[in-house]
């Protein structure tokens, strides 16, 4: 049984990672998506919120399952029994940051290894980040994620404008 983890921050996730688990989840027998505590950035969904937007945006994928994880990516690989991490590579200037991150990591556990996906063409500006900044002006988040996230991620932006 060949499984793999896709880990990331994915605050929220957008149709880029949706489309890199899908793919992910004919090429592996299992997928475990894996969503970063980060301690030091502020994200703008806690992890049990952006576990369980993905929980929802992949509920119709038998094979994938979705947990929240703290410390190295290789440790979470190592914990669910899987050989291999995934990440999606949308561009050159993405390319410097994983091919660091995959040599530590394959420094770090010999016996994982990372293997990119791609990003379909249509997703290859796309990003978190990306969506949020339009989704504070105001601006069409459609062609960004499905239904279901942006309309959490214009919910929270007003909560924080109630503040
Ligand atoms: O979605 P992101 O923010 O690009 O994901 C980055 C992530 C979570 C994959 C990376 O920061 C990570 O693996 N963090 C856990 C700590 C770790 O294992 N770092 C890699 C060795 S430097």
């Amino acid at each position: 049984m060949t499984r793999a983890v896709y880990p990331g921050s994915f605050d929220p996730a957008t149709y880029g990672h949706l489309d890199v688990i899908k793919r992910a989840s004919k090429l592996f027998d299992q997928v475990i998506v894996g969503v970063l505590l980060n301690s030091t950035k502020s994200p703008l969904f806690s992890v049990e919120e952006r576990v369980n937007i993905l929980k929802d945006a992949t509920a119709l994928l038998g094979n994938v399952a979705v947990y929240s994880f703290e410390g190295l990516s290789v440790n979470f690989a190592r914990e669910h029994h899987a050989s291999v991490i995934i990440r999606g590579l949308r561009a050159v200037t993405d390319f410097e940051y994983e091919l660091q991150m995959a040599q530590t990591n394959r420094v770090l556990a010999p016996d994982v290894d990372t293997m990119f996906l791609t990003t379909s063409l249509e997703y290859a500006y796309l990003s978190s980040t990306i969506m949020k900044e339009v989704a504070r002006f105001g601006g069409d988040l459609g062609r960004f994620a499905p239904p279901q996230i942006t309309r959490r991620v214009i919910e929270k932006l007003q909560k924080q404008g109630d503040k």
